[in-house]
């Protein structure tokens, strides 16, 4: 038996592992073992991590005869053979690596790279997921230097979306070695310190679903956040049907995209605007019509070209509601609505409220009392099981596309660039960082 911390590097060599195996197991027991692992190293499977993919199920009412070791105990694990559980737990290292943010404040200040960071152990509902990629999202920024210490735990491991491999299912409808991406919740973030910005994390198991095989990690981490955003603002809020006509603000945003994406699988007609020198990638998207927005005031040009024929729904990614919205009822139908999901608040209290108060005018104030004549409406994203296998199955059926901006390492060097780059505010896709 591999004692917690075992020697055992990671990745193991095969002859490495048989040979661990043989000083501590039975030839008898080690002969099923290494026909497995000879099996799995033909199809370039040679580490114990990759030896998990095969699963062993113990034969009914068979007990380990052993005492579990710490790591076994931390991670129940107990669906695969004796031999090869104690492989696969000596291959895990006693600790991992993730970033931190330490307290409120721009990335510079704010974050570190924590190497000892024990593995967390197992909770019910939840998985243990070695993660491979991991996409930043402008919530992720916004709110390192935003939301103050009494609002949120601190530290905080960093972001949400990711991808990766199922170490430990927790009798769930995963098995060890599935690929998967999804979300660490910024629910989870608050309130928690949960993210996704490490090696191994706990991931609620209703928050993941199979990686599509037809997409690389990189893209797949990119799905979830953007791509639930999208969904659930189409079709929970604005209810879009086949033959609407739809006007997307913004894009080129990732939002923007898989909303232009899942609007023309609804069957809609979408309208959108974006930077000229995108409009071309834009277009491959699907949008049927692109309004560059740097050329022109983007509400009088509406008002100009669409009030004879106005849109069902107005969906917001851009947020620059006081410019835009009062300005909206000629170019929207009656019924339809306007619906927002991005609002950045100005710094400091005063403006702050100033800016809450001209908010509540133009968005709120009802219409008896000289307020905008259509409904608008501000959300936030929710996880949810069944979009999400829904995003899965539409990238794999090729028909979501995930396009990647640009990819970061793990290091400080990495990190801080991949944070500069997406407060730029003109990253085309996702921005990921692999996780060694
Ligand atoms: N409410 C929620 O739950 C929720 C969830 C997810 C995201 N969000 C918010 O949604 C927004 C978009 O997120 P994302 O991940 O899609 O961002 P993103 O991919 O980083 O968006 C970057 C793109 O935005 C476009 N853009 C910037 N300013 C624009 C403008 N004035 N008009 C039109 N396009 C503009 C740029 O395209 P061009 O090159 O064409 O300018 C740029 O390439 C963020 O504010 C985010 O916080 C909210």
């Amino acid at each position: 038996m591999f004692p917690s911390g075992s020697s055992l590097a990671f990745p193991a060599s095969l002859s490495s592992i048989l040979g661990h195996a043989h000083r501590d197991h039975s030839e008898k027991e080690v002969t099923p073992v290494r026909r497995k692992l000879e099996c799995c190293a033909k199809f370039g499977h040679s580490t114990p991590m990759d030896v998990t993919l095969v699963t062993l199920d113990r034969p009914a009412g068979q007990t380990s005869p052993k005492k579990p070791t710490r790591l076994q105990q931390l991670l129940r694990i107990n669906r695969v053979s004796p031999v090869l559980s104690d492989l696969f737990m000596a291959s895990l290292p006693p600790v991992q690596q993730v970033w931190l943010q330490k307290r409120r404040g721009d990335h510079t200040k704010s974050i570190e790279l924590n190497t000892q960071a024990p593995i967390p152990a197992l909770e019910p509902g939840h998985v243990l997921v070695r993660v491979r990629a991991v996409a930043l999202n402008p919530l992720g920024v916004k709110t390192m230097s935003t939301i103050p210490s009494f609002a949120r735990k601190f530290p905080t491991m960093l972001e949400n979306d990711l991808c990766g491999e199922i170490l430990n299912p927790n009798d769930s409808e995963f098995q060890i070695g599935d690929e998967v991406f999804g979300m660490s919740t910024f629910e989870d973030c608050l309130k928690k310190g949960r993210g996704a910005l490490g090696q191994y994390i706990l991931v609620k198991t209703e928050n993941l679903a199979h990686k599509p095989k037809n997409i690389t990690a990189d893209e797949a981490a990119g799905i979830t956040l953007a791509g639930l955003t999208a969904y659930q603002g189409l079709v929970d809020q604005c209810k879009i049907t086949a033959g609407q006509r739809l006007f997307i603000n913004g894009g080129n945003s990732t939002v923007g995209r898989f909303a232009i994406q899942i609007a023309k699988n609804l069957g809609a007609y979408v309208v959108t605007s974006c930077s000229g020198e995108n409009a071309l990638k834009v277009k491959s998207f699907g949008a049927d019509e692109i309004i560059d927005y740097k050329r022109v005031d983007l509400p009088s040009y509406l008002v100009k070209n669409y009030t004879s024929n106005p849109f069902d729904a107005i969906y917001d990614v851009v947020g620059n509601i006081l410019n835009f919205f009062p300005r909206s009822a000629p170019v929207l139908n009656p019924k339809g609505l306007f619906l927002t999901i991005s609002i950045d608040l100005p710094k400091g209290l005063g403006s702050k409220m100033r800016f809450l108060f001209l908010l509540f005018n133009v968005a709120v104030r009802p219409t008896w009392l000289g307020g905008v004549n259509r409904k608008w409406k501000f959300v936030t994203t929710k996880s949810n099981k069944t979009q999400l296998n829904t995003l899965a199955k539409l990238a794999s059926e090729e028909k979501l596309r995930v396009d990647v901006d640009s990819t970061y390492g793990f290091d400080q060097a990495g990190l801080f660039a991949a944070f500069d780059r997406m407060k730029t505010n003109k990253a085309c896709g996702k921005i990921v960082v692999h996780v060694p």
